[in-house]
């Protein structure tokens, strides 16, 4: 997709030359004599059209308007919450017709939020995939004009960061999509090596060999039932001297999950290949970073690997040594992504790192607990949550703080290892995080459970590339307190 700023105003808009022009209508706006708003004028006094949030109006041919179609949107208060539902709901009438090239704009003042809400509205709703199909499936629309009153510094600067975030979270949609036998860890690997073509990024791809030399035992014992080697994926960005502190990501690339001998019931176990999507989401992160080169240092690292039942598999009851040197006994060969993220977050010490985040498909309970709306936010640190919690409401990719009780780790107690890798049920998605927090004592540490928000199911079933935009605006609000 490809966006443009312009300055634009009501009456520019119209000599726009642009196959739909959408106008984004608040409470605040007052109308002028150009012909867009005498029609505003006019519809709303008809009482076809009023600037509530959602309120939409098409008209065709007007005299005076360039655009063949034009698209009046009701954006109430204006909030980015608005922005974002008004224009999603303009952008589905789009979807039959063969628009190629639109302009949305402001009648009225736009802030930098307002301004971000729409690119990313626009880009989330005409978003295509279609690597898989027979004939590659593009998307219509793929020239967006964004007109406001006047494309000041502010204004650029958040045009500029919206932008690549998209980027960002398409790059994570597309690996997070693709069947497992089109994402194998090899083809993530893959994947991150042609991210490190950009000047600042540098990757390394470790194979069984090298992680057994780490004592991964734990991750290794995941990947024991799957004929496809496992990958431990190293991606650096260098945007700040060498001496700063890094924040490291460390994303669940489990690219499909069986549940191992502890096997999942059939329905929709197809959706298990979105089990990466934490991986995915360190991907976009990094596809971002190599647009806009922020100034910090980050570090993203992936296991990668399937879960599988074999003759070779882990079965309940094994214990494992992890890199940590603490022993597991595996309870549920299910419960899988802490078994790779542990060893992943022992692997992250060497970087002393600042703080470290990492992002999972963890828990059922998860989903059970917050739904789709909010990912869950588990941090050591208030002042990390804090950031957290800002970045996703400014990203508007939503997180929710739970607690991290030691009472929680009780359940984890296991009489034949250090730990086990289950609790019972209650407080799952808790117990998950008190499990990692064992392998996170050297450092600031944060973690995103996104099973209920990395994907939607049923008939919009698909990669949401959440929370590309959450951790690209924490790492961006890291830059600019590190200004000060
Ligand atoms: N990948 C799943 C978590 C998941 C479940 C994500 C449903 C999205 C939707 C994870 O590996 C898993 O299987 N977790 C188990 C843990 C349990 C065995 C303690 C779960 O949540 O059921
Ligand atoms: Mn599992
Ligand atoms: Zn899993």
């Amino acid at each position: 997709m490809n966006f443009e700023l312009k300055t634009l105003s009501l009456a520019s808009s119209a000599k726009t030359s642009t196959d739909t022009l959408i106008v984004l209508i608040s409470e605040q706006f007052e109308a002028g004599k150009d012909p867009l708003s005498v029609l505003i004028s006019k519809a709303t006094q008809a009482k076809d059209f009023s600037n509530k949030t959602g309120k939409t109006l098409q008209a065709y041919g007007l005299a005076g308007v360039s655009a063949a179609k034009i698209i009046l949107v009701g954006i109430g208060e204006g909030k980015p919450s608005d922005v974002k539902s008004g224009l999603t709901g303009a952008m589905a009438t789009l979807k039959a017709a063969e628009t190629s090239k639109a302009a949305v704009v402001f009648a009225g003042s736009v802030t930098s939020a307002q301004l971000h809400a729409a690119v990313l509205a626009v880009a989330d709703s005409t978003y295509v995939y279609g690597t898989t199909h027979s004939k590659p499936k593009l998307r219509k629309l793929t020239q967006v004009t964004l007109g406001v009153q006047s494309a000041n510094g502010a204004l650029k600067e958040a045009f500029t960061s919206s932008v690549a975030m998209v980027e960002g979270i398409e790059f994570a949609k597309e690996w997070a999509n693709r069947p497992a036998n089109h994402a194998t860890p090899t083809m993530l690997g893959k994947a991150a090596q042609g991210l490190a073509k950009t000047a600042g990024i540098s990757c390394e791809v470790l194979g069984p060999k090298e992680v057994a030399k780490l004592g991964m035992g734990s991750f290794m014992s995941v990947a024991k039932g799957s004929a496809e080697p496992l990958r431990f994926i190293v991606l650096k960005y260098q945007g700040a001297a060498k001496t700063d502190a890094p924040v490291v990501l460390v994303g669940k690339g489990i690219t499909f999950d069986t549940g191992g001998i502890s096997l999942k019931p059939a329905p929709e176990m197809d959706e298990m290949k979105f089990d990466m999507g934490g991986a995915a989401s360190v991907l976009g992160v990094f596809k971002s970073l190599s647009l806009l080169k922020p100034k910090l240092n980050v570090v993203g690292l992936i296991p990668a690997c399937e879960n599988m039942p074999d003759g070779l598999a882990v079965k309940p009851g094994d214990v494992v040594t992890s890199m940590s040197g603490q022993t597991i006994e595996i309870l549920n060969t299910d419960a899988e992504g802490r078994l790779i993220l542990c060893d992943a977050l022992t692997y992250a010490e060497r970087f002393k790192p600042k703080a470290v985040i990492d992002i999972a498909t963890l828990t059922g309970a998860c989903v059970i607990a917050l739904g789709a709306i909010r990912s869950g936010m588990f941090a050591t640190e208030d002042a990390l949550a804090d950031a957290l919690q800002k970045a996703g409401n400014d990203a508007m990719d939503l997180c929710w703080r739970l607690p991290l009780d030691e009472e929680y780790a009780e359940s984890l107690k296991s009489n034949f290892a250090d730990v086990g890798n289950v609790g019972g049920r209650p407080g799952g998605a808790i117990t998950a995080a008190k499990f990692l927090h064992r392998f996170a004592q050297k450092y600031p540490w944060a973690h995103l459970d996104i099973a209920g928000t990395a994907w939607k199911g049923g008939g919009a079933k698909g990669a949401t590339g959440r929370p590309v935009g959450l951790l690209l605006q924490y790492l961006l609000s890291q830059q600019a307190s590190a200004k000060k």
